[in-house]
């Protein structure tokens, strides 16, 4: 904020202004719009892992009432453009539905029927007849990494070196060696993928569809059908969750769109559950192979060989390394990581990519190495504090994580702990208390906004980008009210439609920095706009005063006693609105970022700049409850305390941090995809076999942001977002304190009975 502004919103704790339209049903999610003549899709997924369609037999599907057409490799001009794999493309996978009967994946999409009804359209999927000659395959990444059948890449560019981590190694009179592994993981957002497309002509198309990208349907389908990318328009305004699910585009929307441009009519496709498991992307399951030396108190080296699991076509790297390379000061390190194609599908980012999974094995292993030490698992952390980025040498933007500790300690009553195993019990029951450090990288982007005033004093604001759920409404609304020195409820946010402003992917914990910085330079261009005009009128109370001294508050401009309106300034104009458009190059970015958005590409920057490394940082304290018979663990307590820069909204932003550690919960106690290694089938595609915490497995939850930190470097709001960082490190917690009260040290995810009692 600069001076002349108000400070009643940014920071506050306001509830969601979209909030009322969600709880009467008036936000419109995709699968919702209604298309007058919309006909129903059923897509079929394919029943094998690697292999060939040997028959594909649509007869008796073709004969149900209703059913137009079943869509498969068999139909004729069906072919599309190749596209590049992520990351080079848009789309989530470069593999190509339906363009010839080579199968690579269980759940690859194989055949879509179409229906007037949704009725006619499921009873016939029933009678698709299909039989695959089937290949021999790895769907895990265990026996991908046992087996000799598909490609283990290393990834150079993902490596790291600093000093001579194999010789200190060599040196050490002690070497402690360590495995962790995480599972795959399915993003399950409340809301189903779905698409709509809705054709004028051959040329334009509507597409609605839930998108952290609108970008990535507008070009994937352009780029796969040969259409003008401006000939997509894509219609998202409500996301119900994607957690990177729908970051990118994925085979169902071009047969969805193929299917409706064949048929000359609106087609509504909606996957199903089991679906969701395998045809958007998943958590690619993770092995951290670790060794480190002690030079006393402090790691003197630290190596790390991981292998991440990867799909049959595209190399997406799961960025275990992320973490490690430079949470702690350790001179001496050296990281590399082994790409392992698998025939699960495609795999993408989840929530905290690499840095949920990754964080996993450093952060149980500093409380091994604590023991080792002798040091209480917070001290030892405090004395390998790094003061600078150990991995670029840069200074870090803005740094709390000693405050973190400080604050999340004090809360949680750490001071009382007892080092000792099995030492804390409430009666039988074992107690537990264990930490860990939270960190996520600051990416940011060229953004666009405009924002204009009507004549009644209302604002709209205008960005191309999304609200998946986290407060984006929200806070852009604040931002702008604070601006222009109006009431909140005389804001309304427009997103989520590829005709507005272009923005890039909302992932990565960044639209609220970014998209936010684009709607504080409209807001602020539009006030000095109205600005010039009322010290430029000779009719204005304000005719003369000086552009600096003048304050825009309570719908008004005012300069000392003299006040004018918002309103009055545009209708003595002679205007019915105005509007400013404004475009952002993202701190410590360039024009390259802006240009890059502009074509329809993601305008990203990296965490470490020029001059700076900008990370979030936090500290999570949990204590679990252990039945010492049934060694049954529960979470009774979490403690998180966060510093995410300025905070943009009180109550989103602990919404959002609550949420990460809830998933931390998930990932330490229930989630994981049990895929057969025989048949490579996901045997717990459902929410009831697909464990994941439900009221009664999450206890007290509290996160602490810190306050008057705000980061200057990495935005003008100087806000870091809050999104992802909350989940990082929370798996580690929970397995250090089930170590703490049971002496176990559980060093794979989920930690379920089985290994506690084993
Ligand atoms: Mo996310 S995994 O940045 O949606």
């Amino acid at each position: 904020m600069t001076a002349g502004e108000q400070k009643k919103y940014v920071g506050a704790r306001v509830s969601r202004v979209d909030g009322p339209a969600k709880v009467r049903g008036e936000a419109t999610f995709a699968a919702e719009h209604d298309i007058p003549g919309a006909l129903h899709a059923v897509l079929i997924s394919a029943a094998c892992a690697h292999g060939r369609i040997s028959r594909l037999d649509t007869e008796a599907a073709r004969q149900v009432p209703g059913v137009l057409d079943v869509f498969s490799y068999q139909s004729d001009g069906w072919k599309m453009n190749k596209l590049k794999g992520y990351p080079k493309g848009p789309a989530g996978t470069s593999l190509l539905p339906f363009q010839g009967p080579e199968i690579s994946y269980r759940g690859e999409p194989v055949a879509l029927v179409v229906a007037q009804t949704l009725e006619a359209a499921r009873h016939a999927a029933l009678l698709v007849e299909t039989e695959y000659e089937q290949r021999p395959h790895h769907a895990t990444l265990q026996a991908a990494m046992d087996g000799p059948l598909l490609a283990r890449k290393p990834m150079p560019p993902l490596g790291h070196s600093r000093g001579n981590a194999g010789k200190v190694l060599k040196g050490a009179g002690h070497v402690t060696e360590r495995t962790y592994d995480t599972p795959t993981q399915h993003h399950n957002p409340m809301e189903m993928h779905a698409v709509i497309a809705d054709w004028d002509g051959d040329e334009r198309v509507t597409i609605y569809e839930p998108t952290q990208w609108m970008q990535s349907a507008q070009g994937t389908l352009a780029a796969a059908l040969g259409l003008e990318p401006e000939n997509v328009h894509v219609v998202s305004p409500f996301v119900g969750g994607g957690f990177g699910s729908k970051a990118t585009s994925w085979p169902h929307l071009l047969v969805t769109a193929l299917a409706a441009r064949t048929l000359r009519r609106p087609v509504k496709l909606v996957l199903t559950r089991a679906q969701m498991f395998a045809a958007v992307g998943y958590r690619a399951a993770t092995r951290s192979e670790y060794r480190a030396a002690l030079d006393g108190d402090r790691i003197s080296a630290l190596e790390l060989h991981a292998h991440t699991q990867t799909g049959p076509a595209d190399l997406f790297p799961e960025q275990v390394g992320t973490v490690p390379k430079m949470l702690y000061d350790t001179p001496n390190m050296e990281f590399k990581q082994t790409l392992v194609q698998t025939n699960a599908g495609p795999n993408i980012m989840m929530r905290a990519p690499g840095e949920a999974s990754g964080s996993f094995g450093l952060e149980v292993l500093m409380d091994e190495l604590a023991e080792a030490a002798g040091l209480d698992p917070l001290e030892f952390r405090r004395r390998n504090h790094a003061d600078t980025d150990p991995e670029s040498g840069k200074p870090f933007s803005s740094k709390h994580l000693l405050e973190c500790y400080d604050r999340a300690a004090g809360a949680f009553g750490w001071q009382d702990r007892t080092p000792e195993p099995g030492s804390m019990k409430d009666g039988d029951t074992l107690i537990g208390w264990g930490m860990a450090t939270a960190t996520y990288p600051v990416y940011a982007s060229a953004a666009t906004a405009r924002a204009r005033l009507h004549a009644d004093g209302r604002i709209d604001i205008e960005a191309g980008s999304h609200d998946i759920g986290t407060g984006t409404y929200s806070i852009l609304a604040q931002i702008a009210a604070d601006a222009l020195g109006t009431d909140l409820d005389r804001v309304t946010v427009k997103l989520g439609d590829s005709r507005l402003p272009k923005n890039g992917y909302s992932g990565g914990s960044r639209t609220a920095g970014s998209v936010g910085s684009a709607v504080l330079a409209a807001a602020q261009g539009l006030r000095q706009e109205l600005v010039d005009l009322a010290v430029n009128d000779p009719e204005s109370p304000l005719h003369g005063a000086a552009p600096i001294d003048i304050e825009a508050r309570d719908g008004a401009l005012h300069a000392g006693t003299r006040t004018d309106t918002l309103s009055a300034v545009l209708t003595r104009a002679g205007k019915t609105q105005h509007e400013a458009y404004r475009e952002i190059i993202p701190n410590g970015g360039g024009q390259k970022e802006l240009d890059a958005l502009k074509k329809g590409q993601d305008g990203m920057i990296q965490a470490v700049t020029d001059t700076h490394a900008r990370y979030s940082f936090g500290a999570v304290f949990v204590e679990v409850r252990v039945d010492p018979d049934f060694m049954t663990p529960r979470v009774s307590r979490i403690v998180g305390a966060f510093d995410v820069g300025q905070v943009l909204n009180a109550k989103t932003a602990e919404s959002q941090l609550t949420g990460g550690l809830i998933w931390g919960v998930s990932a330490a106690l229930h989630e994981q995809g049990e895929t057969d290694p025989a048949t490579g089938l996901l045997l717990n595609s459902n929410l009831a076999d697909y464990h994941i915490p439900v009221n009664a497995d999450i206890r007290e939850v509290r996160a602490i942001t810190l306050e008057g930190h705000p980061d200057f470097h990495t935005s003008a709001l100087g806000a870091r977002g809050a999104g992802e960082l909350g989940i990082v490190g929370t798996a580690a917690a929970i397995a250090n304190a089930i170590h703490h009260a049971t002496g176990k040290r559980i060093r794979s995810t989920p930690i379920t009975v089985d290994k506690l009692l084993d």
